[in-house]
């Protein structure tokens, strides 16, 4: 979006309202009071969300931000995040309170409550010690979706050691590369999980890796699949050292600002970046908006975040903002459609979920299967549904609404980023109208905005960047061991104001909605075109499932739009014709006008998408512009890449 600020905002009509239900609104934990006390007193209004949180030292000051963008929260507060989570519930008499319902692939189950969790908890930090982890060391944890996972996190936070948890997808390359630039003592991992109905293997990675990292001493490995593992002298097993551990340890407070995670980010070039997140902000922005944006009731309500720990929505969303408000959630091992693609939504049924988080490519995945596989299931347990990872095509908000919350559910499109730490701009359940596709406002307290090339706030109906103006709790603190790349990476690009690579736009009534990451922005004849915009107007036709746009060099046009798209299951034999194609160039010139016609469509079967399950738009610019493909190494699925090739025309 670098020369006009023209979009095409104003042409997508979305005029679709949802209020919110009125039970709901009438017992929301936030009404639209928190805008207003937030707007009168920012600072005031974080201490106040910091008291939810119990402290051992109480802070002196809300915000150090003397040394911009290098932000102290909560400066002389001391506290223990594996306190926060675990002891102070049990504590209060609510030790038999669920906190997990872990559920693995194969069917096997584990109930876990807060009492035993923080036997759990006791038992790992009493066995890093005795691998000599102290308080600032860090540990690596490759794991697979398994209840070792959180407690190896909140284990690290209980004695102060910092964790990095690296995506149990990820190469041996990419993990070592993490253990290095984090240099880790001990790497947590398992032999394996069950994916798609049987064992995946981690321990040969893990082997692989710590070849050659000289910082590991320990290799802790917890058994799940029962497979043949190599023992190399470094290696213990998890069951042999932690079950022996005594089952009570004393928490020791930090500073508010010591170091709880690094989650590194991989981006599009460069080394990956080692986001910093530290304890007392995070936890009171995690806890807070657990709290605001689900509305989380956490006596009755059975909350389910599918994403994966690895993620940083893991880390905000499944552990550390949940087990803070004392929540009950599910953790699901596997993945959706093993043994049945009604996995979901018979988890859903069997634990009565109340609360459903999950990103619109699952979404859009479901669609694609059919409407009537979540139809056989009951999920009248629902209450409210949340989405994260990309923007939200409304045609996928609208299914996801009808279809699993069954027209009663209010759907909160949440954005926020590894770097922010928890959500920034969100609809609350019980207050906003909802407009499928927008993220609508920054919630209390935060202060995103859209601004123009020369970072003025654009007016309503204007569209540009999304920034945040000032720093917020849980904004990561650097790029580990690398200031100079934080300052440059965030800070540079508008002076004074975080830049999030996002563009957005307002609309009339000043709401926000996210267009994607500025590097996809197509510029077509001189006009600003959003990859998001041409995707949800293909997704709004009845036979798409889903869609990538991307620019492609154009002789006449600068950059000529070129769409990727996979039918709906049920769309029938004519989606392969030349007909479908003429009609779904047709389709999207009715809904955002010709400019954003496409000059080619293809009709796949997948897409590309990274572990975390965005679209590889690079990927698919490579074959749009007949280019070989670039590093696939973040795809989740190489085939993918040779699918699409073999419906290439040969011709463009
Ligand atoms: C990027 C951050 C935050 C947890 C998962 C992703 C995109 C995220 C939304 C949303 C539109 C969204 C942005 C953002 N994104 N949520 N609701 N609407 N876009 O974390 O891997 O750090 O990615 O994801 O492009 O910058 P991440």
């Amino acid at each position: 979006m670098s020369q006009s600020q023209e979009t095409l905002s104003n042409l997508l009509q979305e005029t679709r309202r949802f209020p919110p239900p009125a039970e709901l609104a009438e017992s929301a934990n936030v009404t639209a009071e928190a805008y207003e006390e937030a707007a009168a007193d920012r600072l005031g209004f974080w201490a106040r969300q910091a008291e939810r949180l119990t402290w051992a030292k109480h802070w002196d000051t809300v915000l150090d931000w003397s040394n911009p963008p290098f932000a102290k929260w909560f400066v002389g507060g001391e506290l223990n995040v594996a306190y926060n989570c675990v002891d102070r519930h049990v504590e209060a008499g609510l030790g038999a309170r669920v906190a997990y319902h872990w559920e693995g692939e194969p069917g096997d189950t584990r109930t876990i409550t807060y009492a035993e969790l923080q036997r759990e908890v006791s038992k790992a930090a009493n066995a890093l010690l005795e691998l000599g982890v102290r308080k600032g060391d860090r540990v690596a944890i490759y794991l697979p979706m398994i209840p070792e996972l959180p407690i190896s996190m909140l284990a690290c936070a209980r004695i102060g050691a910092t964790h990095s948890v690296v995506f149990g997808g990820f190469s041996a390359d990419a993990l070592r590369t993490r253990i290095d630039d984090a240099q880790a003592k001990v790497v947590i991992t398992a032999d394996g999980g069950y994916r798609r109905g049987k064992p995946s293997a981690l321990k040969p990675t893990v082997d692989e890796a710590v070849k050659d990292t000289p910082s590991i001493e320990h290799v802790v490995v917890v058994r799940r699949t029962g497979e043949q593992v190599a023992e190399n002298p470094r290696d213990v097993w998890w069951h042999d050292l932690v079950e022996r551990q005594p089952d009570e340890h004393t928490p020791e407070p930090v500073d508010s600002e010591h170091p709880l995670y690094i989650l590194y980010t991989s981006g599009t070039t460069g080394k990956p970046k080692g986001i910093l997140h530290t304890s007392g902000g995070y936890l009171t922005q995690v806890a807070y908006t657990h709290h605001a944006v689900f509305d989380l009731k956490p006596k009755t309500d059975v909350y389910w975040c599918t994403a994966d720990i690895g993620w940083v929505t893991g880390h905000s969303y499944i552990v550390y903002g949940p087990l803070a408000n004392g929540a009950t959630s599910v953790i699901y091992e596997g993945t959706p459609d093993t043994p049945h693609k009604g996995r979901w939504w018979e988890v859903i049924q069997k634990y009565k979920v109340t609360i459903f988080y999950t990103a619109p490519t699952a979404i859009r995945t479901c669609m694609k299967w059919g409407d009537e596989i979540p139809a056989e299931f009951d999920l009248s347990s629902l209450r409210v549904l949340g989405s994260v990872g990309e923007p939200i095509n409304p045609e996928a908000y609208v299914w996801y609404r009808e279809n699993i919350g069954g027209g009663r559910c209010p759907v909160v499109d949440t954005w926020w980023q590894t770097e922010t730490g928890a959500i920034m701009v969100s609809p609350l359940p019980g207050v906003t109208e909802g407009k499928p596709g927008a993220a609508m406002r920054p919630l209390p307290g935060v202060e995103a905005d859209v601004v123009d090339d020369q970072a003025q706030s654009v007016p309503n109906g204007g569209g540009g960047f999304l920034v945040v103006r000032e720093p917020w709790p849980s904004m990561l603190r650097t790029i580990w061991g690398d200031d100079e790349r934080y300052v440059k990476t965030y800070w540079s690009r508008f002076d004074g104001l975080y830049f999030a690579g996002d563009g957005a736009k307002k609309d009339d009534d000043g709401d926000i909605w996210l267009l994607g990451r500025v590097d996809d922005v197509m510029l077509v004849s001189g006009h600003n075109i959003s990859t998001t915009e041409v995707e949800s107007a293909l997704v709004s036709h009845p036979k798409v499932a889903e869609a990538a746009v991307v620019g492609s060099t154009d002789p006449v046009t600068g950059q000529a739009i070129v769409a990727f798209v996979i039918p709906r299951g049920n769309a029938g034999a004519e989606v392969e014709g030349e007909d479908f194609v003429a009609e779904l160039r047709g389709h999207v010139a009715k809904t955002l006008g010709p400019i954003a016609k496409p000059r080619q469509i293809m009709i796949v079967p997948e897409l590309p998408k990274t572990r975390s399950g965005k679209i590889m738009r690079r990927l698919l610019r490579d074959v749009a512009e007949n280019r070989s493909l670039g590093d696939v190494t973040t795809l989740t699925d190489s085939s993918v890449m040779d699918l699409i090739s073999q419906k290439l025309p040969s011709a463009k």
